[in-house]
């Protein structure tokens, strides 16, 4: 595994779909979520979300995508968009945008959130996870990684505490090619809690490996959904969740989602999203 520090230097050509995905999917956030994506996993919805715009079934001039991880994916979407002649402003969230390369010892580095909550270290020329995988029980690595933890991780939550800024580097956690459209914004936001901001704001919301049971449990799927509600453009709009399988398939739901309570399911990609009977049960709530 390629080192955080030299990962985070590459210049977005670099950047390969590969490098990405070892890098995001070997972060792990304090909420338990991880951050795993890669380039081009949506080719085959954006092509039919195309077709849906294109035909007057969606409309995608404000968009909200949540949960962007780098934001490759984004960039995809916007430029699939465009190059269909429907010029969208997109605004792409995630609770973590940037994070912190902490220089624990010589030689050693951390990656941490803003709270000192370890993301990976490098260690010489090696990287390693904070967390434990199973195999670690067979090998008994997980002692070892138990003590890095304890070691480096204590000297990286000091150093970040103390904000001493000679030994802390500020990295982003999103590619830089985003920041170079005016027409996509990166927000830090968290989902779980509703933004005042984004009432009524979005006529297309897409939420791709975020609302999964197996990151959240259904009451806090029902308060995301009901932030999501409010989100919505009124009196129509749609809202596409979808996730991507260990096969790279795609399953995955697109909401067709009136003010009145009225949620009808416009498309189902796969076998449909696996919170589709949360979604229709909070839209077809009223909200009080
Ligand atoms: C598995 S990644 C999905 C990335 C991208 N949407 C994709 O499908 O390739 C999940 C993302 O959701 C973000 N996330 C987790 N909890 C969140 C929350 N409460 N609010 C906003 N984003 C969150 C994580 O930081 C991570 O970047």
């Amino acid at each position: 595994m390629i080192t955080a520090k030299k990962f985070l230097a590459l210049s977005p050509d670099q950047v390969t779909s590969e490098a990405e995905k070892e890098f995001f999917a070997s972060l792990k956030l304090r909420n338990g979520t991880y951050k795993t994506t890669f380039q081009g996993r949506f080719s085959e919805i954006n092509r039919e979300l195309r077709q849906l715009v294109g035909s007057g079934d969606i409309t995608v001039d404000h968009i909200l995508d949540i949960g962007i991880s780098s934001g490759s994916n984004t960039l995809e979407l916007y430029s699939a968009l465009e190059s269909a002649g429907h010029k969208s402003r997109i605004i792409g969230t995630d609770l973590m945008t940037e994070a912190y390369l902490v220089d624990v010892l010589p030689g050693c580095l951390a990656l941490v959130d803003s709270t000192g909550y370890p993301l990976r270290y490098d260690i010489f020329k090696w990287s390693m996870k904070p967390w434990v995988v199973r195999s670690d029980y067979r090998t008994c690595f997980f002692i070892f990684r138990k003590l890095i933890n304890i070691s480096l991780g204590y000297r990286a939550r000091k150093i970040i505490a103390a904000a001493n800024s000679t030994r802390v580097q500020k990295v982003e956690l999103v590619t830089p090619m985003l920041r170079k459209h005016a027409s996509i914004i990166v927000k830090k936001d968290d989902i779980t809690r509703y933004n005042r901001t984004f009432d009524g704001k979005f006529n297309f919301i897409r939420a791709a490996n975020v609302l999964n049971r197996g990151y959240f449990t259904d009451d806090d799927l029902r308060t995301i959904i009901y932030n999501i509600k409010r989100y919505l453009v009124k009196p129509a709009a749609s809202l596409l969740v979808m996730r991507t399988h260990e096969n790279n398939d795609n399953h995955g739901t697109l909401f067709d989602i009136e003010e009145d309570g009225g949620c009808r399911i416009l498309r189902r990609f796969g076998k449909g999203s696996e919170v589709e009977d949360l979604v229709l049960e909070c839209m077809r709530k009223k909200l009080s």
